[in-house]
């Protein structure tokens, strides 16, 4: 009861007691009413919640799977925040790479400190560009191939890449660009235990960050806390985890301190991701890969049971085969993923020009269907999950 006086709560038990909204079982109280205990969905406003535990839930976009979106918890965004004033001068600047909460929450928050984002999430930037203001930029790039002279000097860099190598060693090139000597590089990588090999995978990283002139300074195991997205939730279920708690993913917190300036080459990183094109229905988010093209026929294939891909891993070899891939981390292959993506825009105006469109337009309905039900589901996790935290 956190710190509640002992005396006061007999107090309080028995009087919920007497009023029958308690009873008294061996030495302990149980509550009487059904109401109570199970929490229904349409009574509460989730609102407040959402807005004490996630970070700019009600505002950003639900996060796809092909873009590895991770969103920090409020607990976190509020100690890098307290984290950046204490490494930096008023009059400093701060870089942050795919770290859109924490832009969101720098944007509402009165510090002194300027403060640039560069991200390429097109859906993720237009929501964001509402809350930005004179103190606060995007700069709309991909970091693998933003120059850094569009970017700018800063005194400070916190990053959080998707957590691979190859990602990890584009996101510390460029940030080693655009940090002045002296300043202080940020970065959330993955704790221990996250899969194996990670512990050779870190040493690989920190050498790589000691090449770009980067000396490792500090490092805080567990120290964020992640949300977990709507797709790791349906993947977890997919894979038969049941009772999952919503914030169980963590980051350490790395700092390293920029030492000297290196003239080391960028290496050429081409991410399949380019390939694959996004038609928003209902909040479900639904990409297709164009890089193939149509066979003579419409034909779906289901690439593994219940559509869900039971792993969020980009290792994962089915992901290769699927060229639909949504929110709910469903994958598909289709054998006509241009005609798909046509009818996939004009799902709410339809044109009935074709059979085609009608056969797309059901499968897609049907997508939508499950993914609503299944994001209240995940709603309902989350919300279970902070009124606990809250007790
Ligand atoms: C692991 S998420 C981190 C999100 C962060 N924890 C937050 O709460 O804001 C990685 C972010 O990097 C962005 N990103 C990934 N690759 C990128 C690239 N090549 N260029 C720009 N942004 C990229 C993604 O869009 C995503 O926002």
């Amino acid at each position: 009861m956190q710190g509640l006086d002992p005396v006061e709560l007999l107090i309080l038990l028995n009087t919920l007691t007497e009023n029958n909204k308690l009873k008294k079982d061996d030495d302990y109280w149980v509550i009487n009413e059904e109401r109570i205990l199970t929490l229904d969905m349409n009574e509460p406003d989730l609102n407040p919640y959402f807005k004490k535990y996630m970070g700019h839930f009600d505002f950003l976009k639900s996060p796809h799977p092909l873009d590895f979106e991770w969103r920090n918890t409020n607990k976190s965004l509020n100690y890098l925040t307290e984290l950046i004033s204490q490494l930096n001068r008023p009059e400093d600047s701060v870089l942050l790479m795919g770290m859109p909460t924490l832009f969101a929450n720098l944007s509402l928050k009165d510090i002194p400190q300027k403060v640039m984002l560069v991200e390429r999430n097109g859906p993720i930037i237009d929501t964001l560009s509402k809350i930005a203001n004179d103190r606060t930029k995007i700069i709309k790039a991909d970091i693998f191939t933003a120059k850094s002279t569009d970017i700018g000097k800063h005194n400070c860099v916190i990053m959080d890449p998707p957590w691979y190598t190859l990602h990890l060693f584009q996101f510390v090139w460029l940030a080693a660009k655009c940090l002045k000597v002296g300043g202080t590089m940020v970065i959330s990588i993955p704790p221990m235990n996250t899969r194996p090999n990670i512990d050779r995978e870190r040493v690989e990283w920190f050498d790589f960050c000691q090449k770009q002139g980067l000396c490792l300074e500090s490092l805080q195991p567990s120290k964020l806390q992640y949300a977990m997205p709507f797709f790791e939730f349906n993947a977890l279920r997919s894979a038969g985890v049941k009772n999952i708690l919503p914030f169980w993913r963590t980051g350490d917190v790395v700092t390293f301190k920029k030492m000297r300036e290196t003239d080391t080459q960028r290496e050429l990183f081409i991410e399949e991701t380019s390939e694959w094109h996004e038609q928003i229905i209902d909040n479900v988010r639904i990409r297709v890969n164009l890089s193939t093209t149509d066979a003579p026929e419409f034909e779906v294939d289901n690439l593994v049971p219940l559509d869900i891909l039971p792993s969020v891993s980009s290792r994962d070899p089915i992901r290769k085969q699927a060229n639909i891939f949504t929110s709910g981390n469903r994958i598909f292959k289709v054998s006509r993923p241009h005609e798909f993506f046509k009818y996939l825009k004009t799902y709410s105006r339809p044109t009935r020009e074709s059979e085609n469109e009608e056969i797309i337009h059901n499968f897609i309905k049907e997508i939508v269907n499950f993914e609503k039900q299944e994001f209240n589901d995940y709603l309902n996790c989350i919300y279970y999950e902070m009124e606990r935290q809250s007790l």
